[in-house]
């Protein structure tokens, strides 16, 4: 068994490969001020590109039930689903660089109903989809599940703000955290997720000065969606980034083929404008 970059992937032997990015990267990029670049991907073409182009981590996101399956949102995405993806993503990882870092996220009702479901779940996509971290959606009522997670070896992301699995309880999507009160609850909430372990947290549509709070009160990378450009790192949707989306995209997005000739180097100007910190511009794409 080999313990280089990428060992224990899927794939062929790993030779002459970029070393593997992996939490305990991302924290040290958080504490030197290097920012970190995270776009979704659903498969193994797109994973070998954005790998190549030097995306820090790849998130299989359940949004692949909108951009891949056309669905209306996230909901009807299974675990079935995301290993078939993950595999994916992991395996085109393993084809580029194998630097890249793969999250998968759990799916709707696949951690809400029990903890040994949960963590079942959890394990399912990193014993079965390589994955290596799992995304879960909310805060603090998932404290204890995450500390289990993070104590039996599998690193999570956090997900607060904006957090589209509950589309139907939030009323749409819409920008959370606007009143002091909210505000205050989102806080304690990225407190509770980093006290129980959290490696990462995903922070979607809050105002950029909440978003700034939340991310110098906490030692772990905060990745924003739509949260200004005051967060560790940034994360868009691939289609959305991409141009490939129908109809009126967010706010938070921005079209990176324009001015760009190519996928590779729209993904290489995404990564450049995140680490330069010129992405998102807050007076154009924040709140
Ligand atoms: O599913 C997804 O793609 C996500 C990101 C947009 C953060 O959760």
């Amino acid at each position: 068994m080999g313990y280089g970059p990428g060992a224990g992937q899927p794939g062929q032997a790993n030779l002459n490969k970029r070393s593997k990015v992996t939490h305990l990267t991302l924290r040290s990029m958080k504490e030197q001020g290097e920012r970190i670049a995270m776009l979704t991907a659903y498969d193994a073409s797109f994973a070998r590109l954005l790998d190549q182009a030097g995306a820090d981590v790849l998130l299989v996101g359940d949004s692949l039930g909108m951009v891949i399956q056309g669905q209306d949102n996230t909901l009807p995405v299974t675990m079935e689903h995301m290993i078939y993806h993950c595999q994916a993503v992991a395996r085109g990882v393993m084809a580029a660089t194998g630097r890249a870092m793969v999250v998968g996220d759990l799916p709707f009702m696949s951690y809400q109903s029990s903890e040994d479901e949960a963590l079942r779940n959890a394990g399912r996509l990193l014993k079965e989809g390589y994955a290596e971290a799992v995304k879960l959606e909310g805060g603090a009522e998932y404290a204890d599940l995450v500390r289990k997670m993070t104590r039996i070896g599998i690193p999570v992301m956090g997900h607060i703000g904006l957090t589209p699995q509950s589309v139907h309880a939030l009323g749409g999507y819409r920008i959370q955290g606007k009143t002091d009160e909210a505000a205050a609850t989102l806080k304690a909430h990225s407190r509770e997720l980093a006290d129980a372990g959290a490696a990462l947290l995903v922070l979607e549509l809050i105002p950029s000065a909440l978003a700034a709070e939340v991310t110098a009160s906490l030692p772990i990378p905060t990745i924003g969606i739509g949260a200004g450009v005051d967060c560790s790192g940034q994360v868009l949707v691939l289609h959305d980034m991409l141009g490939i989306t129908r109809g009126k995209l967010p706010r938070f997005v921005k079209n990176f083929m324009v001015g760009n000739d190519s996928i590779e180097n729209a993904i290489r100007a995404y990564v450049a404008e995140v680490k330069a910190k010129t992405f998102p511009d807050n007076a154009i794409h924040g709140y």
